[in-house]
């Protein structure tokens, strides 16, 4: 069974950015390989974040991906900071990584800018986001498009520590999905959906209730020249649409497109149907959410799981680099 790895930062509220670009593959691949999912809560101290909205987010989200169809009894989902390996091995990467390899991630470039301090932790984040990658021994990665970067960072650091140290790290690979890969913002269709940008009528929340997708999909952004054509480049706004409405049906964008005169229909269909894709998971989650219990059981069986495999290739790569077993 291949290993997969993947993780998502706790926001709470996932967004249908996330759930079409990495859930729905993460909670296909529990039908074929053997799945760890963390919640990324060390990465999402790189920005500033309540503590105590830290906490309550880390759980919503944990109840979010189970209502999405992830099944304990199939994968392991789990708290990356209750795995101390990750911060451990996100070192010995830290001492294989380059500042110039660093300074060149586009994310860390946005992030910062027009930012007067810049935390460390923003810089060194990919290296923290290869340790979990590589902890897991993972050969797949399924990710959305703007994790290429720093999926190939972590390919790269592999190799390197390989190279040094001998064959210790498997090199993963990214997966993404055909269609959903960048699901972008409904208003700003030049930009992808997100949760940190505050874009409320342009993203959708997985929880949102059918009215507000309806009226999002309804006001979202297209363009004058009103003929319905899968063209991302040339037409952002329409092609974003006809993904979502082609990923929600089980179709290709540019299939669908034929089916369509104007924007008006087209919206009332897309509307339609992603309020369909996320329904059974909407219910999942009002039943979920009713047992708080639940949550904290299962995020305590995958740490102790999670600690297993990480435990054991953190001490192969530590012992590789020449540090002492522990006393
Ligand atoms: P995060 O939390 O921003 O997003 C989680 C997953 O959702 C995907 N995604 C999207 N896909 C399509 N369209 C969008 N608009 C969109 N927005 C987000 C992301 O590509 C991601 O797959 N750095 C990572 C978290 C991370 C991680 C890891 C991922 C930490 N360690 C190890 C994989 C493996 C992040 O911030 O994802």
């Amino acid at each position: 069974m291949p290993r997969v790895l993947s993780g998502i930062q706790p926001s709470g509220d996932l967004h249908l950015g996330n759930y079409l670009g990495a859930i729905r593959s993460w909670v296909a691949n529990q039908d074929t390989d053997d799945c760890f999912y963390a919640i990324v809560d060390l990465h999402a101290l790189t920005l500033d974040i309540e503590p105590g909205d830290l906490r309550s987010r880390t759980a919503a989200t944990a109840v979010s991906l189970l209502a999405a169809g992830l099944d304990p009894e199939r994968c392991t989902l789990f708290v990356q900071s209750q795995v101390h390996e990750h911060t451990e091995m996100a070192w010995l990467l830290e001492c294989t990584a380059t500042m110039g390899e660093l300074g060149r991630m586009t994310q860390f470039k946005d992030k910062s800018e027009r930012r007067a301090s810049v935390r460390v932790g923003l810089f060194t984040y990919p290296v923290l986001q290869a340790a979990d990658i590589l902890l897991y021994d993972s050969e797949l990665v399924p990710v959305g498009d703007d994790q290429r970067q720093h999926l190939e960072l972590a390919r790269q650091l592999a190799v390197r520590f390989n190279n040094r140290f001998g064959p210790v790290l498997v090199v993963p690979e990214a997966t993404f999905p055909v269609v959903g890969a960048r699901v972008m913002d409904l208003q700003h269709p030049g930009q992808k959906m997100s949760k940190s940008v505050h874009s409320p009528l342009g993203t959708i929340s997985i929880l949102d209730p059918p009215q507000d997708i309806e009226r999002k999909v309804r006001r979202a952004v297209t363009d004058n020249d009103g003929e319905v054509r899968y063209d991302p480049r040339g037409k952002p706004g329409v092609s974003n649409l006809l993904e979502l409405l082609a990923v929600s049906t089980g179709q290709a964008p540019d299939v669908v497109a034929d089916l369509y005169e104007g924007y008006g229909p087209l919206k009332a269909d897309t509307a339609e149907a992603v309020i369909e894709l996320l329904r059974p998971l909407q219910r999942r989650h009002a039943s979920l959410s009713a047992d708080p219990g639940l949550v904290a059981g299962v995020l305590a069986g995958g740490a102790a799981k999670a600690r297993q495999v990480a435990g054991e290739t953190y001490r192969r790569a530590a012992s590789a680099v020449g540090l002492l077993e522990p006393g």
